[in-house]
């Protein structure tokens, strides 16, 4: 991450793109001095600054977590990431590129939203396709592009992931993260610089289209 001067909104929303950041996870990189903790805490503060419709049903509020806003942040520091690297290769499941990021990150933040119960039973991160869930989807994701956009202005190379194995029960349990929670976003902050890493660009950063082939004005019929 960089000490870099404040950028304009305009400009973090432009710079912001997609950038995995690969190592090797027999060498990790090293870890960023404590004061990183300070960083990240303020991004999370910012970040919060997003709407949300409803509150978060009240079975997420018997958490020391336990905000109405359907939204929640786990951070993963380096150490932990690390860590978590050299414990996924102890267990016998797909990792995909996930321990090469986690060799690389300053911080991942596990970003959750809080579904409503069901008055079924479900899967495992499964919920049921109502107005409110996709509100508070919707929420939690307006507060993930906050830290995106933070994280850029701040000098982070980022990246939204789906999660792979970190969607895993075995994950949320070593994260003592409530296994009622649901994963949409494994954040990744990665340094500024890479140096000889394999990057890798979002595959679909270019397919985007002109403003024309997603918006419209509408006239009225
Ligand atoms: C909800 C969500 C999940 C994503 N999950 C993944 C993922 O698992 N793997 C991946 O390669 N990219 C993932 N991405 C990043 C997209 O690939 C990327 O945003 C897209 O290619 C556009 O590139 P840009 O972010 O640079 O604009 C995800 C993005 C979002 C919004």
């Amino acid at each position: 991450m960089n000490d870099q001067e404040s950028i304009s909104l305009r400009e973090a929303i432009q710079k912001r793109h997609t950038l995995k950041v690969l190592a090797d996870p027999d060498a990790p990189w090293p870890q960023p001095a404590n004061s990183l903790r300070d960083k990240v805490n303020d991004l999370l503060k910012m970040a919060t600054n997003a709407p949300y419709h409803k509150p978060a049903d009240k079975v997420h509020f018997n958490d020391p977590l336990n905000s109405p806003v359907p939204w929640r942040f786990h951070v993963v520091d380096a150490a932990a990431c690390r860590e978590l690297s050299e414990r996924l290769a102890d267990v016998d499941v797909p990792t995909g590129k996930i321990r090469n990021m986690l060799a690389a990150a300053d911080a991942l933040v596990m970003s959750n939203w809080l579904p409503n119960p069901a008055d079924q039973d479900l899967e495992f991160q499964q919920f049921l396709p109502t107005l409110q869930n996709m509100e508070h989807i919707a929420a939690g994701s307006a507060a993930i592009q906050n830290l995106l956009l933070l994280a850029t202005e701040a000098g982070w190379n980022n990246y939204w992931s789906s999660g792979g194995v970190l969607r895993s029960e075995m994950v949320f349990q070593w994260m003592g993260i409530p296994l009622n929670q649901i994963l949409l976003g494994a954040i990744f902050l990665f340094p500024s610089a890479t140096g000889d890493a394999d990057v890798k660009p979002g595959s679909l950063r270019d397919r985007k289209g002109d403003t024309s082939q997603w918006s419209r004005w509408v006239e009225l019929s």
